[in-house]
């Protein structure tokens, strides 16, 4: 029997041509798999039936939307996380996930090898790779675009020779990567980082300048995940698609950011993740209430790292893994509601409120009923800037 390789397919050009590519240069029967993870668009019976049309030996479509949702987007959410403080990490998400299904498929379906349709100068191409050499240490990983030097032009001319029913009219002249946590577009005129972003390229926002009622919505949280939404019920996917609606349609969510990408190179990339930064500003006013003030400032490091390592690849490793076990512990009280306001693009806090709130009105209030014993302050500063004070002391009279 032929040696078979799992191919990662999306239905366009690169990976449809690289169907036929794959074979030729290896000989390798080509299975195709599709996942689901809340692209839209195009139809994934259709997208399963064109990687035949392409040669593939078979076809498979996996439905990940729900445990995208769940198994790495709450967990981003939990983290509030923002690589450069700014991009939510849309694209570096679903990679691990999709790179989970080429390993299990690979497995199930007897094949040796996966492959990829990425270039050599992206993150994508390190995503799956190291994700699945840390799940299936044994499968190996093609790049046929890589690897075997598949130019756009060559493509092209390939899918023309080989008549393959993929439709060049419908190429964009950017590159886009999407899912139900954001977009990211690449590529065309964006590529001068001067060039300002045209309303053509947005897809899941509105425009944030078009004048518009402002929204308001509370989103119930119960240890860090949102399970309502105006008081209705929802699973994570719900709550994302949800908020992609209301915070889309107000112009919330998008970024516009020169990014270090791992592979060196700074890159301008424009990004849309209306429930992404809606979600995250929610839950992090809702940690400010609810955790414990030494928590949170050392989470906000945590957070960072955890970005950087998701961004690098690096989902399924050791680091990330016990990163994720502090998170999952700063979680056990972030339950309650916080009300934002959507309008012009932003996504503001107007009110918050938890059965495990720390916030003490009390202690807090400036008017009567005040329980804060004001007359301690005074010593605890002086003990606080004890060391400031025996240290100035020792360099002044040094001098
Ligand atoms: N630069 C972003 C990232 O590394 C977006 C990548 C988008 N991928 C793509 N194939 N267009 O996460």
């Amino acid at each position: 029997m032929a040696e078979r390789v799992v191919l990662a397919y999306s239905g366009g050009l690169d990976t449809s041509v690289g169907i036929g590519w794959l074979k030729d240069a290896t000989g390798k029967e080509v299975v195709a798999l599709a996942v689901d993870v809340g692209q839209g668009g195009e139809d994934m019976n259709a997208i399963r039936q064109r990687a035949l049309d392409c040669g593939a030996v078979e076809s498979v479509v996996v439905d990940a939307k729900d445990e995208f949702a769940n198994d790495y987007l709450m967990p981003a959410l939990k983290a509030n996380a923002l690589y450069q403080k700014r991009y939510p990490l849309v694209s570096a998400l679903s990679r691990p996930v999709i790179a989970k299904h080429l390993a299990q498929t690979a497995k199930s379906l007897g094949a040796d090898s996966v492959a990829h349709g990425c270039t050599g100068k992206g993150n994508d191409q390190v995503r799956f790779e190291a994700a699945v050499a840390a799940l299936a240490p044994d499968l190996t990983s093609l790049a046929p675009v890589r690897d075997f030097a598949l130019t756009r032009d060559k493509a092209i001319a390939y899918a023309a020779e080989h008549n393959l029913p993929i439709e060049q009219s419908k190429k964009s002249p950017y590159s886009v990567d999407q899912n139900v946590w954001g977009r990211a577009v690449e590529t065309g005129f964006l590529e001068d980082p001067w060039n300002a972003p045209i309303e053509d390229i947005y897809t899941y926002t509105q425009d944030p300048a078009t004048s518009r009622e402002p929204s308001e919505v509370t989103v119930s949280f119960s240890e860090g995940i949102p399970v309502a939404i105006d008081g209705k019920p929802v699973t994570p996917l719900e709550a994302v698609q949800l908020m992609n609606t209301v915070a889309g349609g107000q112009g919330v969510g998008r970024i516009d950011i020169v990014e270090d990408r791992l592979v060196g190179i700074k890159s301008r990339e424009v990004y849309e993740s209306p429930a992404g930064i809606a979600l995250i500003a929610a839950h992090e006013e809702l940690e400010n209430m609810t955790v414990e003030r030494d928590v949170a400032r050392y989470k906000r490091g945590v957070e960072a790292k955890w970005a950087e390592l998701v961004y690098d690849g690096l989902w399924f490793s050791g680091l990330k893994r016990a990163l994720d076990v502090f998170i999952d512990d700063t979680q056990r009280h972030v339950t309650g509601d916080i009300r934002l306001k959507l309008h012009a693009g932003t996504a503001v806090v107007t009110g918050r409120r938890s059965g495990e709130s720390l916030y003490d009105f009390n202690l807090a209030t400036y008017d009567t009923g005040d329980t804060f014993d004001q007359s301690l302050a005074k010593g605890f500063i002086e003990l606080w800037s004890l060391p400031s004070k025996i240290s100035a002391r020792r360099d002044l009279a040094g001098r």
